[in-house]
């Protein structure tokens, strides 16, 4: 794996990505990064810091996994009640990033967030272990809870409520996050970072250089 990492790493420590390469499409872009950090062996790669602001403009940050993507978004599921969920409602902007240390590599991506369908909330939950689709009920995401025996007592009431299928809960699902913005970021020596800012315009991809 180490032998993937400093393989990976050394192909764009020798400057393949720059302007004549990065290319016209961020997502694709995109789908080659996330494969090279799986490849890398890097744990939850999919995991993403996920900043949402409420309507007075007060920023919160967390991390959530990524499930899926295409050129329409980047999905990640989760109560629609949350914190998270309150921010959204208000304010349907949001902005990701990933970090992926072995390779020295980072993706920021920023735009509006919209919820998928129920169709797709439902087949995602289908596919999930029904202890997780269980705690979907059982958890009120974000409200204060006074003790423990709290949540298990109600893991064990809607255990019984569903001795069969758990049936997709109107609180819960995915959202997508629509990039109007995405960076890739790739450490160079001594600090002279490349850094590739994509922004959508009117429908159409531009790339710039920053400076690191
Ligand atoms: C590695 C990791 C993955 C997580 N994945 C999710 C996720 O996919 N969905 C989710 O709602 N929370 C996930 N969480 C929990 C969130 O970080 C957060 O605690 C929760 O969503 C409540 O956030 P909020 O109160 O800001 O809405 C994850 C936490 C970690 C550390």
């Amino acid at each position: 794996m180490d032998d993937k990492i400093s393989q990976i790493r050394k192909s764009y420590l020798s400057g393949e990505l720059d302007e004549a390469n990065v290319g016209g499409d961020p997502i694709s872009l995109f789908a080659d990064w996330m494969d090279e950090a799986v490849a890398a062996g890097i744990e939850e790669a999919n995991g993403m810091a996920l900043a949402t602001a409420s309507a007075d403009g007060a920023p919160a940050v967390r991390v959530v996994l990524l499930r899926g993507f295409d050129e329409r978004g980047f999905v990640f599921y989760t109560n629609y009640e949350s914190a998270k969920g309150q921010d959204l409602l208000t304010n349907p902007r949001a902005a990701a990033a990933f970090w992926w240390p072995p390779l020295d590599r980072q993706v920021r991506i920023g735009g509006r967030v919209e919820k998928v369908t129920r169709a797709e909330s439902q087949a995602y939950f289908d596919s999930r272990p029904r202890g997780h689709q269980l705690s979907a009920w059982a958890s009120p995401q974000s409200r204060v809870v006074t003790g423990r025996e709290k949540l298990q007592t109600r893991a064990g009431e809607v255990e019984t409520l569903f001795p069969g299928d758990v049936p997709l809960p109107d609180f819960w699902g995915g959202y997508r996050l629509a990039p109007e913005q995405m960076e890739f970021w790739q450490g160079r020596e001594n600090r002279l970072h490349d850094r590739f800012l994509f922004e959508k315009r009117q429908g159409v991809w531009t790339v710039a250089r920053l400076a690191p």
